[in-house]
């Protein structure tokens, strides 16, 4: 019998917590939605041009790098972004016109430009897709996919 009663002092006890705890979680899950609306990243676009001529327009958001636009659209760039972003391999080389390098939002690192330093093809607005974050004044940018790749991690 006291067992019993011990047993039953500690499920009300656990429903009680219970309570308190659900309560809460949905008062902090009402406030995130009511206060925090959400919102779509405004979606850009890019056009990659490759050796052969071919276009291959691809949508993205704002705040996506330019590897995540070849990844999510699936883009057959063979070899493209090996080391997914962790500036090891250089596959992500492109190379932009003189004007939007010029207005990239960020300059290189020296961690990319050692990277960069053994990408084929290299010129003096060269960049890696991995750390080029897409912004609204980039949409509707070309890149130069170029003709050959080179994955630092193998040479
Ligand atoms: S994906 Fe490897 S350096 Fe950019």
């Amino acid at each position: 019998m006291v067992l019993t009663r011990g047993l039953r002092s500690l499920f009300v006890a656990g429903i009680n917590y219970a309570c308190k705890y659900t309560s809460s979680s949905v008062m902090h899950v009402r406030a995130v939605s009511t206060m925090q609306p959400l919102s779509k990243n405004k979606e850009v676009t890019i056009t990659f041009v490759k050796a052969d001529g071919e276009r291959i327009k691809a949508k993205g958001q704002v705040g996506n790098s330019i590897l995540d636009i070849v990844v999510n659209n699936d883009i057959d760039l063979s070899g493209y972004g090996a080391c997914e972003g962790t500036l090891t391999c250089s596959t992500c080389h492109l190379i932009f016109s003189k004007d939007v390098y010029d207005g990239l939002p960020d300059k290189p690192t020296d961690e990319e430009l050692d990277m960069l330093e053994l990408a084929q093809e290299r010129g003096d607005t060269s960049r890696l897709g991995c750390q080029i974050i897409m912004t609204e004044k980039l949409d509707g940018i070309e890149v130069i996919v170029p003709t050959g790749i080179n994955d630092a991690r193998q040479t």
